[in-house]
Order: structure tokens, then sequence, then C-alpha cells
């Protein structure tokens, strides 16, 4: 039976919501184009404040409120006859490093506006912060909106059983599947250097272009297949071959970094499989710890330059957060 994930229920203002980032372990770029991406949703998350306000304002900036893009896009989306509202946001999730800061903003803040507007159901919620995602950025795919609104692990465009919910974006579709965590944990690590996903998808669709792009996309989908079969046995030794496979094919398209194979270079000794996570050039790596040297991993990344965190999957994706009990 297919899983119903549940809906983000109405509430009035004040609400607040929140929502995990996400880490994509097989398929980035690639899923752009409509092949499959495993991703999960991370325990480091956005939460947002939604109040009433005089005049709008996000983290109590007006200027802010009009020329961020995710914010004006929502607001537009799903708020275009509300009143003004004070919108603040707070994030353990580092920006620009590929790992959802911008999908988990999206999804926290499209969460809270659709519980004051009624409630929202989550494959809506996907759908919406994917549009408001997508136009912010101008290229993508539903990819990161869809694991952070979701949670745990999933299979865009592959993985078993009935599709939760379905994206579409003109001729382009993507099904979401739900796959099973395996249980492990995680290392990410952020190489401290800040990229544009729009310039780098661009960059990739440009590759992508040339004679080689169709052998080289189906080179993609054969790892992300593969990669999603290993994960759904729970086989580490073919994930972390697969993770370098995976590396091979995402330098040979251009999005590595010298400070990425730097953190890639300092982890191996502690690590079963590694690659950069996300759109790259610049950004992330994910790491699969040898199991017992998650520290020395986190410690090899830390004096390399690396910005280190121990995720685990975060079960649940987007949701409101309960207000504390009057003491
Ligand atoms: C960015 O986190 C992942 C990319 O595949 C872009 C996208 O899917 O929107 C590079």
């Amino acid at each position: 039976m297919t899983e119903a994930l549940p809906p983000i229920p109405s509430a009035s203002l004040p609400v607040s919501a929140r929502a995990p980032g996400k880490c994509i372990v097989f398929g980035e770029h690639a899923v752009v184009h409509g092949a499959p991406e495993l991703v999960f949703a991370i325990d480091l998350e956005t939460q947002v404040l939604v109040r009433a306000a005089p005049a709008t304002v996000l983290n109590g900036d007006s200027a802010a409120a009009r020329s961020n893009p995710y914010f004006a896009r929502a607001l537009a989306s799903v708020w275009a006859d509300g009143p003004p509202i004070d919108v603040r946001a707070v994030s353990r999730i580092p920006r620009a490093a590929g790992l959802g800061s911008s999908a988990a903003f999206v999804a926290a803040l499209t969460a809270a506006l659709g519980a004051a507007t009624g409630g929202i159901d989550r494959p809506t919620l996907a759908r919406r912060s994917f549009q408001i995602e997508r136009g912010a950025q101008g290229v993508g795919s539903p990819g990161d909106t869809t694991a952070v609104v979701g949670g745990g692990f999933l299979a865009i465009n592959g993985g078993p059983g009935e599709p939760l919910w379905t994206v579409e974006d003109g001729p382009r579709r993507w099904d979401v599947r739900r796959v099973e965590d395996p249980g492990w944990v995680w290392v990410v690590a952020h190489s401290g250097i800040p990229r544009s996903t729009a310039d780098a998808v661009r960059a990739v669709g440009e590759r992508l272009a040339r004679p080689d792009g169709p052998r080289l996309l189906a080179q993609f989908r054969e790892v992300a297949e593969a990669g999603l079969r290993a994960v759904g046995r729970a086989d580490r030794a073919e994930v972390a071959s697969l993770l370098a496979r995976n590396q091979e094919l995402l330098r040979e398209v251009g999005v590595s970094h010298p400070r990425l194979e730097e953190l890639l270079r300092a982890a191996a000794p502690a690590a079963e499989g590694a690659k950069l996570t996300g759109a790259g050039a610049g950004g992330s790596i994910v790491a699969l710890p040898v199991p017992g040297k998650e520290t020395e991993l986190v410690r090899r990344i830390a004096r390399a330059g690396g910005l280190p965190f121990v995720v685990r999957p975060s079960p649940t994706g987007a949701a409101l957060v309960e207000a504390a009990p009057d003491a």
C-alpha cells in the first residue's frame, strides 16, 4: 500500500513550521534531465515563525522581503491576498552549500502559510515548493523540495512500488517513491566555497548537450539505478563503490572543485565511500564512514578545512512546530 504522508493541518497566526535539509546520495544534475536520484532529508533544519504585522518583513527587514526571490515568490504564490506578515527564519543548514537550505526555507514557509490558509496536503506542498524554488532559480528538478517535504529516503524517477506523488514542469515529469532507510550514519561536510546552483545546472546542461552527453547521462542513470538497488539491500560495499563512480561522472561534467577533491582525499582513510553532494562547483561532500571511524572522519575533514556534520536521515519532512504550552 502507498504510504500516506500526513497533511499540514490548518492553524491560525502566529504559526511556526520547520523543514529539514537534504543530502543527495546519487544522481544530482542527471535528475534535472529525467534520470533517477536518491536523496534523504537530513537532521539539520530551518524553522520559520510567521506573525501578523503592520508591514511585511523578513527577519526584521522590509527590503529583504522584496529582494529575497524565494520569499517574494512564496508570498506571490500562496499569500497573494494575505495581510502583512513578519517572518523570522533560523537555520542550522549552511547556505549555498548543496544541503538544501533554500528548499528547506521554501518548504517551511509554504507549510506555515499553507496552514494559515486552511491547511495543505503533502503532494500540493511538494509541488508548490518546487514551483517557488524553480521560479526563483530558473532551473532545476523537484529533488530538493521533494526531499524536505517528504522526509526520510526518497527516490526520484526510480525505486520500487507506487509513487507517493508526481511533479510536472512543462514536458518534464518526476515520480517520487519511498525508499527504506538502511539505518546508516552519514557525514556531510561543507567546503566553505559558496556556489550558485543555477550556474552549475546550466553548465552541466551545456555539457550534456555535447555529442557524448547521452552516453554520460546513461552512465549517471546506470549508477543511480544500481545505487537504489544497493541501498535497498543495505549493501555498503556496493554503495561505496557507486559513490566513487558517481563522483567520477560529476568530475567529468565539470562540477567538482579542487577543495572538494581535497576533502575527498582527506576523508578517504576513514570513509568507505564519498562524493560531492548537491550542485557541486563548491558546496559539500557526503561520506559513508567506516563503522567506528566516524570521529576520525570528522577530525580528518575538519583538519582539511571542511565543516563536517554527522547526520542521520530526518524521518519526517516539513511540519508545523507546536507552540510551547503557556507556563
Ligand atoms: C541541487 O541540490 C541538485 C541539482 O540536481 C539541481 C536540481 O536537481 O534542482 C544539481
